[in-house]
């Protein structure tokens, strides 16, 4: 029996407002590729090394298409991305556009999301396929501009919290890694957050894993780059199968909701901690209940899990937690991997920082 819906009135105000939103996003998606194109051309680095720029000036600076810059500078003042001066002709960055688009060793750069984004909206079609019929897309199978935009992503947030706050919140690891402890890093993509541990805590050893083989190639490197390859070893493993080294800390930065096997990976890490470890398990904002998820850190990373975060899990039968998977999901997964304590130690407001213990 099919149910008839009768035409319900439009409010004309709400469906200006509505409307409204929907341009909003019409210019920003359009913009978000053009970040894009800027942060891979320098248009942003040589506005802020250089100075106030025209079209032409930028141009010839960035040896670039000065009909394409001028487009693009037209888009990014548009979105309050860059400043102009119709007085001379020139567009120029504000510091906090600079350094938010620049400065990839500060918290508030954000140029690595539009990697990201780019890498994520170019799966598309192959999502769309997946909605139809299932299964799902490996992180190893995107584009590669997701390996390196997850790194610049995250690295700014780990800079800023993971020394600081985050590693002071569990049970007396940061003491026992300032004198020299071991430290597992699981899924560790590029190696940021075990690089930034090895650079804070010298006496300590660190072992970075990842199923990825290019993003463990990709950390060896970043390792001999920062000059902590002395006490770094990176390694391509299952989060199962990671082996026993009786660590004092084992880290799951943004990594335990898109796995295949989350208990799996628990179980693992529950078995290789030293008596009195902690596994530190980063993830995502978000809330408890679907309705809290309704707000724009709510609407980035559920619509992150829906191109990439589920359809990893998906590929490999797994139950899909996703990146807005409520605390309890977390919590259930992490007791059926055979911890016995979990708790929410501490949090920003991008990441929820868990600790689990034996
Ligand atoms: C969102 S990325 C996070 C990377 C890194 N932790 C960071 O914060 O920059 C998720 C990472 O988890 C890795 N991963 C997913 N499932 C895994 C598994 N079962 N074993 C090991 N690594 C896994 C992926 O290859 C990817 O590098």
């Amino acid at each position: 029996m099919s149910v008839v819906l009768q035409p319900q009135p439009i409010n004309e105000d709400k469906m200006n407002a509505f409307l409204g939103k929907v341009v909003v996003d019409f210019g920003a998606s359009l913009s978000s590729a053009l970040v894009y194109i800027g942060q891979k051309l320098g248009l942003y680095k040589t506005l802020a090394d250089a100075g106030p720029a025209t079209p032409a000036e930028l141009a010839q600076r960035t040896n670039t298409n000065e009909r394409y810059v001028r487009e693009w500078l037209i888009n990014q003042a548009a979105g309050g991305y860059v400043e102009y001066d119709a007085a001379t002709g020139r567009y120029h960055l504000t510091p906090e556009q600079s350094v938010a688009l620049t400065d990839e060793h500060s918290p508030f750069y954000v140029g690595g999301g539009f990697f990201v984004i780019k890498a994520m909206t170019s799966a598309v079609s192959r999502i769309e396929d997946h909605f139809r019929k299932g299964g799902g897309m490996l992180w190893g199978e995107h584009d590669p501009d997701l390996f390196v935009g997850t790194e610049r992503f995250f690295r700014p947030g780990y800079a800023a919290h993971l020394i600081a706050s985050w590693i002071p919140a569990l049970t007396g690891i940061e003491d026992k890694l300032k004198a020299g402890g071991k430290v597992a890093d699981i899924g560790c993509g590029h190696g940021s957050s075990t690089i930034i541990m090895a650079q804070a805590y010298p006496n300590s050893r660190f072992w970075g894993f990842d199923n990825h083989p290019k993003s463990i190639e990709t950390a060896k490197q970043r390792a001999i780059d920062a000059g902590v390859s002395d006490r770094v070893t990176f390694s391509v493993a299952n989060a199962s199968e990671i082996p026993d080294e009786q660590f004092d800390m084992v880290s799951f930065f943004d990594c335990l909701h898109d796995m295949g096997d989350p208990v799996g990976a628990c179980k693992r890490a529950s078995e290789v901690l030293a008596a009195d470890g902690s596994a530190l398990i980063v993830e995502p904002m978000a809330g408890d209940t679907v309705e809290e998820n309704f707000n724009i850190i709510g609407r980035t990373f559920s619509g992150a899990s829906t191109l990439c975060c589920t359809s990893n899990s998906l590929a490999q039968d797994g139950p899909a937690l996703g990146a807005v998977a409520p605390e309890s999901a977390i919590r259930e997964a992490v007791l059926a991997g055979g911890f016995k304590e979990f708790r929410r130690a501490t949090e920003t407001p991008f990441n929820r920082i868990f600790e689990a213990r034996n």
